[in-house]
């Protein structure tokens, strides 16, 4: 059975797979961990454009462990999930530190570095160093839950475990690499989770999912939490050109980033105002706009007014007057970018 799966995706991948894409046909580290952690909740074609500039400032891993985050995190910007950033810089500096610059081979010491998990770690090792190791993303979490109908939501720590002695026992003698690349491809092109093309599937004759007509309900969903709101307002202060941006603190929501000032719950906005250095008043409230993140809903409510400043900004307070023109270039989050579009 298991030398049955692995044969038929890689027969799949061979013929149907993706051989092409700008983190493929290299064995170094370097590029095949950026590109793991870039792909992590993100797809294939948002992320193309982000890898090629990243390597361009970044070319190895040095670059990346010499640059200042605020660098990095500028060059993140609208990928999302930024803490995948913070930890992209911290883990280059760490690997230089600990490891003298040289990526480790094995997949347990990867595992052990800053934000790279067992599946990341290993799909490294497999990529690059030729392991036989398991994959365990969420593609392949999908692939194995209607191929083998196995219940639960595979984020449950038990299902997780009994996933990844399956995924083990699967794994091929020889072509770990191909064979992981092959899972990858099926999962995110064929066993999509909405509409699976299985009329096109290697696995379909052994899918327990599609012999049971049962491929929307596997695999399960994460039981439902409803998530809570919060609601923050924004300052929107101009300056003719220039509005007034503030770094977020390193942790937190958008830790690292510009931002706009946010109103602490309870100020007001023109006493507020006063205190990062800006006479402000006539406030215009624009529209709201809803971001959610894995643990909340954000509703961001941007107040806009004319600003004076009346005292410079302190190097070290995190306030910053930026340019119209500079804005595209700056390391906002998104839905910041949006707001400030909509305000100037
Ligand atoms: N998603 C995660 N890793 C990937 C890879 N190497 N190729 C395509 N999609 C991926």
């Amino acid at each position: 059975m298991a030398k049955d799966i692995a044969t038929r995706l890689l027969a799949w991948h061979k013929r149907h797979g993706r051989h092409d894409l700008p983190w493929q046909n290299t064995t170094d580290p370097y590029r095949v961990w950026l590109s793991e952690i870039m792909l992590q909740q993100t797809q294939v074609a948002t992320v193309i454009p982000y890898y090629q500039r990243f390597l361009e400032r970044f070319p190895n891993l040095a670059a990346l462990a010499a640059a200042p985050v605020a660098e990095v995190m500028s060059l993140w910007s609208g990928l999302g999930y930024y803490a995948r950033a913070r930890n992209l810089h911290c883990c280059a500096r760490k690997i230089v530190e600990q490891h003298g610059g040289a990526f480790p081979d094995d997949p347990v010491l990867i595992a052990a570095l800053p934000g790279i998990g067992r599946s990341t770690a290993n799909a490294i090792a497999a990529f690059c160093f030729d392991a036989r190791v398991p994959i365990l993303d969420g593609n392949v979490k999908r692939v194995l839950a209607r191929c083998f109908g196995i219940e639960g939501f595979p984020g449950a720590a038990i299902v997780e475990k009994q996933m990844w002695a399956l995924a083990e026992s699967l794994l091929p003698l020889r072509h770990t690499a191909l064979y992981i690349q092959a899972q990858m491809d099926l999962g995110a092109t064929l066993c999509t989770r909405s509409r699976p093309r299985c009329t096109d599937c290697p696995l379909a004759e052994i899918c327990v999912a599609r012999q049971e007509e049962r491929q929307t309900s596997l695999p399960a969903p994460r039981p439902k939490k409803a998530l809570p709101t919060r609601e923050r307002i924004f300052l929107v202060l101009l300056d003719g050109p220039r509005v007034l941006l503030e770094r977020r603190p390193p942790s937190g929501i958008w830790g690292g980033l510009l931002s706009l000032p946010e109103l602490p719950e309870g100020a007001e906005a023109t006493s507020f105002a006063r205190r990062l250095g800006v006479e402000a008043a006539a406030w215009e409230e624009l529209p709201a706009l809803r971001h959610t993140f894995s643990h909340f809903h954000l509703v961001l409510r941007p107040f806009k007014a004319q600003a004076t400043p009346v005292l410079q900004t302190r190097e070290g307070s995190g306030l910053h007057w930026e340019n119209k023109s500079a804005l595209a270039g700056a390391a906002l989050p998104a839905p910041i970018r949006t707001l400030l579009a909509m305000a100037m």
